[in-house]
């Protein structure tokens, strides 16, 4: 694993028609001819600088990465129709699941869920564009040995760090707590720093409990009982080299 961290993650399929076998995943088609929200990943890399003309205004731009069935996405749209929204998720399924749930929040006017992959979303946005990135149970891999195939990381640090505006922010929850410890090591000597951290949101919330929405996957061990991490990281002042790095083959490996 280079320094970057996604030198040997290849993102697979970046072209719906890379799919292995669409015929067997209706999704694969379904996504790419749903319309608005839905942006495939073949047609974003236009939006990149000009996010405010795809919703035709100017707003904050918030950042949800890994949205699953899009309970969160739809949710902080319809409390904060004033910012413009974009999702991302990887599968096909889960990317129509979060536009039907964007439709039906009335907010496709102002949220778009992309099928794209998050190690690469500097493709997608510019430098101080983005005021607010939210993650919520990203993927754990919890054997050590793919421990560099987690995203909150080095590499993903470094997105948010460049990404956000000063004083924009990074609101992580994860069942799983090296996700959390690794964004913040990932951040170290970068202008992103803690606010604060929390054992368990159900007992305390880094962040308002109105800018907030219970998840799919928080769901889950909310019923186990078992404790969810929270983790709230800030951007200071400070410039952050753009997250740099060889861009794979489009292949299928
Ligand atoms: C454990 S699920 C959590 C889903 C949702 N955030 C929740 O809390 O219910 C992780 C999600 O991240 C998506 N994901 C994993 N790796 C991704 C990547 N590289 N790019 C975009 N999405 C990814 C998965 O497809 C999945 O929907």
């Amino acid at each position: 694993m280079s320094s970057n961290g996604r030198d040997s993650l290849p993102f697979r399929e970046k072209v719906a028609s890379e799919h292995r076998s669409p015929e067997i995943n209706p999704y694969v088609t379904l996504h790419r001819t749903f319309g608005p929200p839905v942006i495939a990943a073949e047609d974003v890399a236009v939006w990149k600088g000009r996010w405010a003309e795809c919703f035709g205004r100017q707003a904050p731009l918030h950042l949800e990465v890994g949205c699953g069935n899009g309970f969160f996405l739809a949710g902080m749209a319809a409390r904060h129709p004033e910012w413009n929204w974009v999702g991302i998720e990887i599968r096909y399924k889960r990317v129509v699941l979060t536009a039907k749930k964007l439709l039906a929040a009335d907010a496709a006017d102002y949220a778009r869920i992309v099928r794209y992959d998050a190690w690469w979303l500097d493709d997608l946005f510019e430098a101080g564009s983005i005021a607010g990135i939210y993650v919520n149970h990203p993927d754990p891999w919890m054997k050590d040995r793919h421990a560099d195939k987690r995203l909150m990381g080095p590499m993903f640090a470094r997105f948010a760090a460049w990404a956000l505006q000063p004083g924009g922010e990074v609101r992580l929850k994860s069942d799983f707590r090296p996700n959390l410890d690794g964004l913040v090591k990932g951040a170290e000597g970068l202008p992103l720093s803690v606010l604060s951290r929390s054992e368990d949101v159900r007992e305390a919330l880094p962040w308002d409990r109105e800018d907030d929405v219970v998840t799919n996957y928080q769901s889950k061990f909310d019923r186990r009982d078992a404790p969810v991490y929270g983790l709230r990281m800030v951007r200071e002042e400070g410039v952050v080299p753009a997250p740099a790095g060889p861009r794979q083959s489009r292949a299928v490996r």
